[in-house]
């Protein structure tokens, strides 16, 4: 990232301009059984994990990603979506916990696309899909946490419409530090 943080302000230098998609990726559940898949994924993408956890992708990830996100066993519905290659292959996930941390919200835990593939409507493709499933089960706000150096991340967040929960408290926040994203439904 080279432009300034700004707690509001959208960091669009990284976006990647406007491809084609050779074919509509195919959207459903990611399961155990894309385990695999999962970890070729996120060995795809070592900038996402070095900007968020200051490491390199692990097992642990691919791990996070199946265990559905944050939430108390049975009080939210996660989903963990994927979109998929006509080949097969993991192009993007959004994992989102439904009617959690209230039964009117809906957590997002995590929305990634594969590097080579962004700039061509995936993001926008999981996230839509999630929040029609969110409003579907009665949630009415969209809820995330973004770490505050991830500025092209909190960037596409401002331009889907979410807006910071503490925006004086991000502006002093810690590069590392979680900040709260929400969207009303
Ligand atoms: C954020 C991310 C999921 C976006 O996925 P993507 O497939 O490239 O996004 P899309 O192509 O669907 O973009 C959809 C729209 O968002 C805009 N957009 C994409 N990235 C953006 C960014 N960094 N800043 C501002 N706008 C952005 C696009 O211009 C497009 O706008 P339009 O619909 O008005 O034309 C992807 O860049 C990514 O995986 N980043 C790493 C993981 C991450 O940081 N996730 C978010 C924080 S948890």
């Amino acid at each position: 990232m080279t432009g300034p943080a700004d707690a509001h302000g959208p960091h669009r230098d990284s976006i990647p301009a406007p491809r084609a998609l050779a074919a509509a990726p195919r959207l459903r559940p990611v399961t155990a059984q894309d385990r695999a898949l999962i970890e070729d994924f996120v060995l795809d993408d070592p900038a996402y994990t070095r900007t968020s956890f200051d490491q390199l992708p692990s097992i642990r990830d691919v791990d996070a990603i199946l265990d559905g996100g944050p939430g108390n066993a049975g009080s939210g519905a996660h989903q963990v979506l994927g979109a998929f290659s006509e080949d097969g292959v993991l192009l993007g996930v959004a994992q989102a916990v439904h009617r959690w941390p209230s039964t009117v919200s809906c957590y997002l835990g995590l929305l990634q696309v594969r590097p080579a593939h962004r700039g061509r409507g995936l993001g926008a493709t999981l996230l839509a899909a999630t929040e029609d499933t969110a409003r579907a089960r009665g949630c009415r706000q969209m809820l995330l946490s973004v770490i505050a150096r991830n500025h092209s991340g909190r960037a596409f967040w401002h331009h889907h419409g979410f807006l910071l929960l503490h925006p004086q408290a991000a502006r002093a926040a810690a590069p590392l530090s979680p900040l709260l994203m929400h969207k009303s439904l």
